[in-house]
């Protein structure tokens, strides 16, 4: 039988809020809601759903999911803006990465138009809200499937 597929799907700074935060940009769901959606989309997948609001521990869980993930969802939130330590995390991997975003950064303010995380993604998903982390779970399966 094939190896089941193993997708870390790792949130950044103040998703923990989402369904209360800016609902008019960022939707109605949960984060909870949003796991379940991933779950749901992944088929069978093994699902990693984490949040948390600070920088160095998302690098520890990217530099974690260079053991035993497949494929690495994020959504780096706001450090995707601001963090070179994200950026060089990433770089150390050797699975498809996939940059996540609820709204659409390019038709926000200026200082969302500049992302750190995409020159280090193999892909960027981007505006589609709640429904985007279904999309980046079939991206990442697609993408585990074709390689090599
Ligand atoms: C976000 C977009 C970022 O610009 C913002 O800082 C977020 C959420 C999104 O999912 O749309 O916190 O990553």
């Amino acid at each position: 039988m094939a190896e089941t597929p193993v997708i870390h799907v790792l949130n950044g700074p103040n998703l923990n809020l989402l369904g209360v935060r800016e609902p008019h940009i960022y939707g109605h769901e949960t984060l909870a809601d949003i796991e379940q959606r991933c779950v749901k989309a992944g088929g069978g997948a093994k699902i990693v759903f984490r949040q948390t609001n600070h920088e160095g521990v998302l690098v520890d869980w990217i530099q974690e999911a260079r053991e035993g993930a497949h494929a690495l969802i994020l959504n780096p939130a706001a450090y995707g803006h601001t963090s070179v330590a994200l950026h060089d995390a990433l770089k150390t991997l050797s699975i498809p990465v996939i940059e996540l975003h609820l709204s659409n950064p390019a038709a926000r303010e200026a200082f969302r138009h500049h992302s750190y995380v995409s020159s280090a993604a193999t892909g960027v998903i981007a505006g589609f809200g709640a429904n985007g982390y279904e999309l980046a779970v079939q991206a990442a399966l697609n993408l585990i499937r074709e390689r090599p």
